[in-house]
């Protein structure tokens, strides 16, 4: 039986944090023997809000350096550069107009990003329609691979949502005998669905927090990782517990990451704790923090530019083909071609 698809990426604008890693990249690297794996910088996406052009093009780079010092294998997985392929942008185009604006507007991400739910701030008015259009283009992205599942972070939920949506709206609009596009599946990790920021454990860890303080980078020195955990904000009570209390979120937060890289459930790290001090836990998950990142850091450094450009330019050449083949059926259906 041929293999199941899985399809993501992560955008190369700022600096990725262990979120990222926990959240999807780390995901990827469990399941990509078990799955046609295709992971893509998606610098289409960076560019829904301003980008320095010489940055995005070295971050493109360094993203996919990322992905193979985390583990994946280039020799089994498909690594490549959304730009490479222009099926993306002509799918989005076509599933554009089976979308409601209703259903973009709506969107958390975009009414984050463009602060449109603080109206009556007119300094945010003006918003890129790239902001609006994005679930759709990662859309397109999906389903031109017919990908069964999508490993992504708990923050990406309604973008699959509406992935689904629009699958089942064209299968129903426009397929003849058999449908056109299959209905992908959302897959997170129970423990690093949604990782969140050191100095407020209220919101997600995020490459756009203005705070670098917030985030572990996975290249982050190791005197950085450490001052960045001795200062995560916890709560006053300094008794270490699991709790779901709100109070406890920054503790929370910190046995759960502590709990990813050691294979110990938080509980159990917990109980370990029990008769110690928030201070004492710190310093220990500091130090396994860099021991984990030191080999992805290693691996990273040992990666030239060269390589991954020689990467972009055989997955481009892997993948056009599959993604032509795609459009033409898409364009057949909808009397284009
Ligand atoms: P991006 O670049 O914001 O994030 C990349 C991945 O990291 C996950 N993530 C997190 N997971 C846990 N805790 C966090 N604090 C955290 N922050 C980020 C995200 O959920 C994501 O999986 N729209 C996507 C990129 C994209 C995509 C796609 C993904 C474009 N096309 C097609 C999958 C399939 C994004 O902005 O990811």
């Amino acid at each position: 039986m041929s293999k199941q698809t899985f399809f993501s990426g992560v955008q190369p604008s700022g600096n990725l944090h262990i979120g990222n890693y926990f959240g999807a990249i780390k995901n990827w690297v469990d399941i990509q023997e078990e799955y046609n794996a295709i992971c893509c910088v998606v610098n289409l996406h960076a560019i829904t809000v301003p980008q320095n052009p010489e940055e995005l093009n070295q971050k493109t780079i360094e993203v996919a350096k990322l992905y193979i010092a985390a583990g994946l294998d280039p020799a089994k997985v498909t690594i490549f550069r959304q730009s490479d392929i222009p099926q993306h942008t002509e799918l989005m185009w076509l599933l554009n107009t089976i979308t409601k604006t209703g259903e973009l507007f709506k969107m958390t991400q975009f009414k984050d990003k463009s602060g449109i739910q603080n109206s009556e701030d007119n300094t945010k008015i003006s918003i890129g329609a790239g902001l609006l259009n994005y679930p759709i283009l990662m859309a397109a992205d999906i389903l031109l691979y017919d990908a069964n599942l999508v490993p992504v972070g708990e923050d990406q939920t309604q973008h699959i949502e509406i992935t689904r949506t629009l699958a089942r709206r064209f299968n129903k609009k426009f397929s003849k005998e058999e449908d056109v596009f299959t209905i992908p599946n959302i897959y997170t990790s129970p423990a690093g669905k949604k990782i969140m920021a050191l100095d407020n454990p209220l919101k997600k860890m995020s490459k756009s927090a203005e705070a670098v303080n917030s985030r572990i980078e996975i290249l982050d020195e190791p005197e950085v990782i450490k001052k960045k955990i001795m200062k995560a904000t916890t709560d006053s009570e300094n008794k270490i517990y699991y709790s779901d209390k709100p109070e406890k979120a920054g503790l929370r937060n910190l046995l759960n990451i502590f709990s990813i890289i050691t294979d110990a459930t938080p509980e159990q790290i917990a109980e370990n704790y029990q008769d110690k001090g928030y201070g004492d836990l710190k310093k220990d998950l500091a130090e396994a923090m860099v021991s984990y990142l030191q080999p992805i850091q290693d691996k990273f450094n040992s990666i030239s530019d060269e390589e991954i450009l020689n990467i972009f330019i055989q997955s481009k050449s892997t993948l056009l083909p599959q993604t032509q083949a795609k459009i033409t059926q898409v364009k057949k259906v909808m009397g284009l071609e």
